[in-house]
């Protein structure tokens, strides 16, 4: 047996992947134990649970992979400070007092972490070879050309290549500054949403505006080619030598300065939204046809922090000149960890590697699962009124009857999910038919900025009724949007197209409103038997019982809180909100029932996450 720990720390969303004999075992994010969102400290928990699960201890890893290479990455601060200075001093004294005490002393990080019980070596892959890896390696194809994007690594802020069988080759980088990520985040930050984490905010909010600003960013801000590659002004930005994103060149081009966190939002920021998702969905475009005509494959495998921006993948998929693409469910840093574990199983050890139709991930159901004793126990202690079901079936029947009566329902099942969506592990599920639920969830259960969508989960089988998506296109990560189909939208009456910003939310726009933006896409969620187990069997019940194969699913948590990983979690998250149903496996808690329901505060309970 051949056991190799993963581990991606020190940036942001630290997490811990073990592949035994080239199966992916477990894999978790840190922030679902330590509670703190992106949590980047060392994966204590991570690392434990993941051994925990396979039963193994510290001494018996045959090998420790780390997701980057530290030293180069200090060679990239230390010479933008240089090239920056003395701008760029004052983050360049913030940054070195933590190089100095911990990334560059990294090894005896890594060892006091596992308890000076691990003697063998540690591995150090480069970034983006450990985000290729992570997504060549578990995908479903023999061969596959492959393109990761992200904000920075090391140097590289993009690279692309190719897998065969049990080996990846990256031929081609993009380098920082330029970077398609820390442009997507400059815009992030300048329209007061908050770097590393407000990106997928900044997307939601692009289709209530109009992409008036597309001509200017590639007239002054990028110098775009036709392979996707491109040069910043940097005169615009402030990454390099200062505190902030943008500059007040910057602030000018657009207007005044940034929109302050929490204050309304204007057009202007709804437009500049439009405008920077425009653009990087035509970087990414371009970069895969680029990839496409230099491999001349068929098949597209993707990661990076980019690779979460599913406008752009359902562009690719279908504008784009690939057959089949293929993202990394965990396409940001989390991912690394599980990149850097294969990469050493196949690539290193060149163990042989046969694709397998589906995929090897497993569905992304990699982190804890609670034991029912486990739940049983706590919700005695808690003094819980609560319903056991024995049969499955029986459980799927009354909770789809719950949905379908429009209460709000969480739901947590099986292994959680590794990455950043939830996928009907730890999911909040509400009936997508309901021209209510898009406001209720927001306001009222999730405490989120109203103009954020939600997301739908539907059945594989039926999703080309609701979905204008590519034929045998699955996307059972949640990472691709397609438009609703026209048969399923309303006709919108001339009261509905003159509505602007946020009051485009007013229009009921399809027979699911709940999950259908303003522009009329959907970041789709398609659920198979193989794969999905009982989130499967819930939908499948609530077809039956309403004919409708599809309903919302958002992610277990409050705004700023990280997705809830044990029983506990969820109780305290059903307990303060006002959701109305809690489902911890095969037990269910009606709201109404529960006979301490008003001693939960939810202000106290939201003042424990930071605003993301
Ligand atoms: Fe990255």
């Amino acid at each position: 047996m051949t056991a190799i720990l993963g581990i991606s720390a020190f940036y942001h969303d630290a997490a811990a992947a073990l592949v035994v004999d080239g199966d992916i075992v477990a894999a978790a994010q840190e922030e679902r134990f330590t509670r703190k969102k992106h949590d980047p400290d060392f994966p204590q928990h991570a690392i434990e649970y993941c051994l925990a699960e396979a039963g193994l201890q510290p001494e018996e890893l045959d090998y420790v992979g780390f997701y980057d290479k530290p030293f180069l990455k200090f060679e990239r601060l230390l010479e933008t400070y240089l090239a920056f200075a003395p701008a760029g001093f004052p983050s360049f004294l913030r940054a070195v007092p933590v190089w100095l005490k911990q990334k560059l002393h990294l090894r005896r990080e890594l060892r006091q972490g596992l308890h000076n019980a691990y003697q063998k070596r540690f591995v150090f892959t480069e970034h983006h070879e450990s985000h290729a890896a992570s997504a060549f390696f578990p995908s479903p194809f023999d061969e596959a050309a492959i393109l990761t994007i992200d904000g920075v690594g090391e140097w590289a802020t993009a690279s692309y290549g190719t897998g065969r069988g049990n080996r990846i080759e990256l031929s081609h980088e993009l380098h920082f500054p330029h970077s398609p990520g820390l442009l997507y985040s400059a815009f992030t930050y300048f329209c007061g949403f908050r770097v590393n984490s407000g990106e997928y905010k900044l997307m939601g909010l692009a289709p209530y505006g109009e992409p008036k600003y597309v001509d200017l960013i590639l007239d002054k801000l990028i110098d775009l080619k036709a392979d996707g590659s491109f040069r910043m002004d940097m005169r615009y930005f402030n990454y390099c030598q200062g505190l902030t994103m943008t500059s007040r060149r910057f602030d000018r081009l657009f207007g005044g300065p940034p929109r302050k966190p929490e204050s309304p939002l204007t057009e202007r920021e709804m437009d500049i939204a439009a405008s920077i998702q425009r653009v990087t969905e035509e970087i990414m475009l371009r970069m895969a046809r680029h990839v496409h005509d230099e491999t001349g494959l068929q098949n597209l495998c993707l990661a990076g922090g980019c690779a979460l921006n599913c406008v752009a993948n359902g562009r690719i998929l279908r504008e784009g000149p690939f057959a089949d693409l293929w993202i990394q469910p965990a396409a940001g840093d989390a991912g690394g960890a599980l990149g850097t574990a294969l990469f050493i199983w196949y690539q290193l050890l060149g163990n042989e590697r046969t694709s397998n139709a589906a995929d090897a991930q497993h569905a992304s159901y990699l982190g804890p699962r609670p034991a029912e004793a486990e739940i049983k126990s706590f919700l005695d202690e808690v003094g819980a009124t609560y319903r056991h079901f024995e049969s499955e079936d029986e459980l799927c029947d009354h909770v789809a009857a719950l949905i379908a009566d429009e209460k709000v329902v969480g739901w947590m099942h099986g292994r959680m999910e590794f990455g950043p969506r939830a996928l009907g592990a730890r999911s909040i599920l509400g009936d997508a038919r309901s021209t209510e639920m898009q406001s209720v969830m927001n306001r009222k259960i999730k405490f989120r900025e109203s103009f954020r969508p939600f997301a739908p989960s539907v059945l594989e089988e039926r999703v080309h009724e609701l979905f204008d998506m590519k034929p045998q296109q699955p996307s059972p990560y949640m990472l691709l949007v397609a438009p609703v189909q026209a048969s399923r939208r309303r006709q919108l009456s001339d009261d509905d197209t003159q509505r602007t910003g946020t009051d485009k939310l007013k229009t009921i726009r399809s027979d699911v409103p709940a999950i259908t933006h303003v522009d009329f896409s959907a970041r789709v969620q398609t659920v198979d038997a193989g794969r999905h187990d009982r989130y499967y069997k819930l939908l499948k019940s609530f077809e039956r019982q309403t004919g409708s194969p599809v309903i919302i699913n958002t992610s277990f948590n409050v705004r700023g809180e990280p997705i809830v990983c044990t029983p506990q979690h969820a109780y305290r998250c059903f307990m303060a909100t006002n959701m109305d149903v809690l489902v911890l496996e095969r037990f269910v808690l009606l709201k109404e029932q529960q006979p301490n329901a008003e001693e939960h505060k939810v202000d106290a309970y939201l003042e424990q996450f930071q605003l993301d």
